[in-house]
């Protein structure tokens, strides 16, 4: 591979390839062998590395430990019959990771830098990305500060680092949801847009309320009046209802811009589907349930892919979604997806990096 930016390669002297099962993979459980860093110093990024997979060594006083400025991605790559790896909207991801770094005050990475780093450590580890349906090589780029330091502004040092791990199906079979209108995710002004590590750990505590319910996760509903239907703990929320498919907009700056929610909206409108991007309250949404006029309700996201719902918790009652028919929309929607993931059909989207 041609290389514009110098990074420092260092392989591991013991791969853990032979020892994985990559028939049991439990997602986010098996790290491949290296991961890329990166430092910011004195305004600018240097020090570009492969390295082994280690821990890191961090001071008790580092900054991310205390107040969270930390952003991070989720994207794929899978492996065509041809052992050629293709690598899923990267382009998407690594702007998107650029506009959570600017809310969080955090340094943005240049392209070529994000590009690279992650080309090089695919083409290392490129033996670690499964061939075969359902699996792929989930990537992990993150950026957090590094400052040793406890008055609250923006740190002046920072890490940014990628590395992979083989994964199969996040959600194995179709997941329930609760309805949150107590907990808030995000608001209008707040931080809910960005994928930054602390929108996560405030989603926890409502979200393990309802597991011990009995549901997988939650519907997340607007913070001011919580009459609006927002995004999901793992993925943005889509809904078929008279044959339209809805799903809440982004430019309140409330919901995560999905790269997978826009794949299926783009695809949804090739398909001649009706789509709307507005929210659906909460009281149309009650009403579709009672009157079973929701046709599918399902989750989009790197990690979930196409999560269909087969319950829906609201105002004390369960609501079981019927199962899908296979030319319902989200399956066919998942296959069309698939194909071009896996190259089995010409990418003429401009999708696909093939490596
Ligand atoms: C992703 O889909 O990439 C996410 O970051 C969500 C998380 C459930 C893994």
């Amino acid at each position: 591979m041609e290389t514009k930016l110098q990074i420092d390669i260092t392989k591991t002297s013991k791969s853990k390839l032979q020892e994985t099962d990559f028939d049991n993979l439990v997602f986010g459980k098996t790290i491949s062998d290296h991961m890329f860093v990166a430092d910011f110093k004195k305004g600018e990024w240097t020090d570009f590395r492969i390295e082994p997979y280690a821990p890191l060594s961090l001071n008790p006083a580092n900054a991310t430990l205390h107040y969270g400025q930390s952003v991070f991605e989720g994207m794929k790559a899978y492996k065509n019959d041809e052992g050629d790896i293709l690598l899923f909207r990267a382009d998407a991801n690594q702007k998107r990771l650029n506009e959570s770094a600017v809310r969080m005050c955090i340094p943005e990475v240049p392209e070529e830098l994000f590009m690279e780093g992650l080309m090089q450590l695919l083409d290392l580890d490129r033996d670690w990305i499964p061939n075969k349906p359902g699996y792929s090589l989930y990537i992990r780029p993150f950026i957090f500060a590094t400052d040793d330091y406890l008055g609250i502004r923006p740190s002046e040092n920072y890490k940014f680092m990628i590395f992979t791990c083989p994964v199969g199906h996040y959600y194995s079979k179709p997941v329930t949801v609760k309805v949150e209108q107590k907990y808030t995710r995000a608001a209008e002004g707040g931080t809910g847009a960005a994928k930054a590590a602390g929108n996560y750990a405030g989603s926890l505590y409502p979200a393990l309320l309802a597991q011990k319910e009995g549901y997988d996760q939650l519907i997340w509903t607007d913070g001011k009046t919580h009459q609006n239907i927002e995004e999901s703990g793992t993925m943005n929320l889509m809904f078929m209802i008279n044959n339209t498919l809805i799903t809440a907009p982004t430019n309140k700056g409330t919901i995560l811009k999905g790269i997978t929610r826009d794949s299926v909206l783009k695809l949804a409108k090739e398909m001649g589907y009706p789509v709307e991007e507005r929210f659906l309250t909460v009281q149309e949404l009650e009403k579709a349930l009672i009157e079973n006029s929701i046709q599918e309700a399902f989750g989009t996201g790197t990690a979930a892919t196409i999560a269909h719902i087969a319950k829906i918790h609201l105002n004390g009652v369960d609501y079981e979604l019927s199962s899908k028919s296979p030319d319902s929309f989200s399956i066919q929607v998942l296959e069309t997806l698939d194909k071009i993931k896996y190259g089995k059909v010409e990418d003429n989207r401009g999708w696909i990096i093939k490596l």
